[in-house]
């Protein structure tokens, strides 16, 4: 898509943009082209000016783009439906993690739906690096919960330092991280970073890369078996085991659960695919600009999922399935999820419960575009969700094709 084609931004949206343009431009100026992956944590999140970091509507059908959170109950409340014997397993004291919370609709429709399980975590903490994402949190489950359930819900700043077990959770958050572009020239691995040209416009400039960043691209070859060919162009995230170790390294006993879009590395890297996976959202258009109004649009990249597997791995993690969406929501009982709520709906409601599940199963929709990977650590002792596990969820699984 051409950006001429997208909607304009409001005058103020523009000043803002403006705002966080300049102050980009001012840093190039000062330091020399930045590291793409420095541009778009910069676009993203720099405190008050980036996308996700200041006022920008950015979900639901008036914003740029939709969640699976975002559509209705349905996911939050299978997600629930499929941790929950894992919670209550993990008995007294287990607590659910969720990363980037969005605006907050998963952990409403999550809390409501343990509630009814009576799985209830002993606290619901919210990692948000966002502080208005956070407040949007806030003030929406404030105004939503009962008393009870909103006292449990707790913002932390960082990820736990100390022990904990429980129900670690993340839906679209890996494809938020910002992502390291590389490209590859007579054999040498180069750098994408972004410069400013003769009229200072922002521009992609390819460098020589670092020994971090080339090892990183060989490390990919090696395991891919071919090197890349010259003009091959995609993106990493060398800092995903870090991350990982972060989030997850604590986490004693219990699950983990990423969704996301994404592939295994033999296809997320397919010859094909010679430009990536970046890509931008603006009001429900897709498109590649990545320089359009920074600050007023999403970026973002696919997940490979391979890499997860191996963080998950390096971090202590044992990886317990790997599915697309649609599969995931079905081992978690999505028939009788819709079953539920479509009890007392009227015509209208009864179409709008069944066009989400749609979106979310359908394979040309969020069904096979997604996929939702379970990692499991010190579980061999409390008794697995073993009805969802390892029955309908281990058919389907997909570890073989990381
Ligand atoms: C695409 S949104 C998804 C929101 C929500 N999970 C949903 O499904 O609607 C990405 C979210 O991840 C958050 N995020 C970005 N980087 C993060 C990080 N390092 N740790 C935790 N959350 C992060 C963003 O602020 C935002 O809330």
């Amino acid at each position: 898509m051409h950006t001429l084609d997208l909607p304009a931004p409001d005058a103020d949206a523009l000043a803002h943009s403006a705002h966080l343009a300049a102050v980009l431009r001012e840093r190039i100026a000062a330091h020399g082209p930045l590291p793409f992956s420095a541009y778009m944590e910069r676009v993203l999140y720099a405190p008050g000016l980036g996308y996700y970091s200041a006022g920008s509507r950015k979900f639901g059908a008036h914003g740029d783009f939709v969640t699976s959170a975002e559509l209705g109950p349905v996911f939050a409340r299978c997600v629930a439906a499929a941790l929950a014997p894992a919670l209550r397993g993990l008995g007294h004291g287990a607590d659910w993690l969720e990363l980037g919370g969005g605006s907050g609709a998963f952990a409403e429709h999550a809390l409501l739906a343990l509630a009814s399980r009576d799985a209830l975590p002993a606290c619901y903490r919210l990692l948000e690096p966002s502080a208005e994402l956070r407040a949007r949190q806030q003030a929406r489950l404030r105004a939503r919960l009962p008393d009870a359930l909103f006292a449990r819900v707790q913002w932390i700043d960082r990820p736990p330092e100390t022990p904990w077990h429980g129900v670690l959770f993340a839906n679209e958050v890996i494809d938020a991280l910002p992502v390291t572009r590389f490209t590859l020239r007579g054999g040498e691995v180069f750098e994408e970073y972004v410069a400013l040209d003769g009229e200072d416009r922002f521009v992609r400039q390819d460098r020589p890369a670092d020994a971090l960043v080339a090892g990183a691209v060989r490390h990919l070859e090696h395991r891919l078996g071919r090197p890349f060919d010259d003009g091959y162009r995609s993106e990493l995230l060398p800092q995903l085991p870090y991350w990982m170790q972060a989030v997850a390294g604590t986490l004693q006993q219990g699950l983990a659960l990423f969704v996301d879009y994404g592939y295994p590395r033999a296809e997320y890297y397919h010859p094909q695919r010679r430009n990536g996976t970046l890509r931008a959202f603006y009001r429900h258009r897709v498109h590649e600009d990545v320089f359009f109004h920074p600050g007023l649009q999403d970026l973002t990249a696919s997940v490979d999922f391979s890499a997860l597997a191996e963080a998950g791995a390096a971090a202590g993690l044992e990886l317990a399935a790997y599915v697309p969406q649609g599969r995931f929501l079905q081992a978690a009982g999505v028939a009788a999820v819709h079953a539920e709520a479509a009890q007392g709906l009227d015509a209208a409601g009864l179409y709008a419960l069944a066009q989400e599940i749609k979106r979310l199963m359908l394979p040309e929709a969020m069904g096979e575009r997604f996929q939702a990977m379970l990692f499991a650590r010190g579980m061999a002792a409390a008794p697995l969700p073993a009805e969802l596990l390892l029955a309908e969820l281990l058919l389907a699984d997909r570890r073989a094709r990381l």
